[in-house]
């Protein structure tokens, strides 16, 4: 069986940060559980493949998703085998009222509109509408059947839950590993991209979650967070372990080009 992947293109994807988080994860076998209450395309769940965990996010869609490729991988497999790269089709897909679909037609939908839009960013707009154009990729892999099946099995000890931060943080128990990554933190006003959902996330929920993640840590819970690097972070987490990891981030304006920028991890051991 191959190594499961993360299926979906998601903005804020943690992939090619993993290596530089290797170094601080807790060693395997020292914690109970795990859970991710920010799920998205859940780059370290693929990664630790732990044998039980709690994954949650606040995306009803995203999270149908993952519960219907672990309960009914076949069928999601079977409709995206027969989906071209093809703009008409795409725009016609596109076009689909979800609520008319049943679960495997509206996670297909979701995974090939992910592979062939610009940019593979999942954006809707103001009515809830999936709104990114056509990619025009030469050759997306629309169908990667064998990482669908991957995946399926990796999600077999999971339980999947759609909510909030705070939801998903009650079920924590001393021993757990937890793993938080939030809408970043802007560095400036005009690179503010939080918007995954029509749910905002600005600097109150930021010191709401760093309330939680004192709570959790007085409960016994080993913690890492991943953010921005600015002084709200710093001061929101001061007392803890913070370290910093380079990623390729686009910053601010055109202009400003993409560059690596500096994170921050926060670890309560
Ligand atoms: C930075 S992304 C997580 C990326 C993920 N680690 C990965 O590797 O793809 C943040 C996620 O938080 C979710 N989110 C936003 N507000 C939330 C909230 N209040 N509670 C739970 N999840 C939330 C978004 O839907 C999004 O999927």
């Amino acid at each position: 069986m191959d190594r499961p992947r993360p299926f979906l293109k998601w903005a804020g994807g943690k992939r090619q940060l993993l290596a530089q988080f290797r170094p601080f994860l807790p060693p395997p076998g020292s914690y109970d559980r795990y859970l991710e209450p920010f799920l998205g395309g859940g780059a370290l769940f693929f990664d630790l493949r732990p044998d039980r965990a709690i994954l949650s996010d606040v995306n009803r869609d995203l999270i149908e998703c993952y519960q219907t490729l672990k309960e009914d991988p076949d069928s999601v497999i079977q409709l995206l085998r027969d989906y071209p790269n093809d703009p008409d089709f795409f725009y016609e897909m596109r076009k689909r009222d979800p609520a008319t679909m049943d679960p495997p037609g509206r996670t297909a939908r979701t995974l090939y509109l992910n592979r062939t839009c610009y940019n593979g960013l999942y954006r809707k707009n103001s009515k809830g509408q999936f709104n990114v154009p056509f990619g025009r990729y030469k050759n997306p892999k629309i169908c990667d059947a064998d990482n669908l099946r991957a995946v399926s099995a990796c999600l077999q000890g999971t339980d999947l839950r759609t909510g909030s931060f705070e939801t998903a943080a009650r079920k924590a128990e001393p021993e757990d590993f937890v793993y938080f990554d939030p809408p970043y933190h802007p560095l400036s006003t005009t690179s503010s991209f939080t918007a995954y959902t029509e749910h905002r996330f600005g600097e109150e929920e930021q010191l709401q979650l760093a309330g939680v993640f004192r709570e959790l840590h007085q409960r016994g819970c080993c913690l890492m967070l991943s953010n921005s690097d600015t002084p709200l972070i710093r001061d929101a987490y001061a007392g803890f372990r913070i370290e910093t990891v380079l990623a390729n981030r686009a910053i601010n304006s055109k202009s400003a080009g993409r560059g690596k920028i500096q994170e921050v991890l926060v670890l309560n051991y």
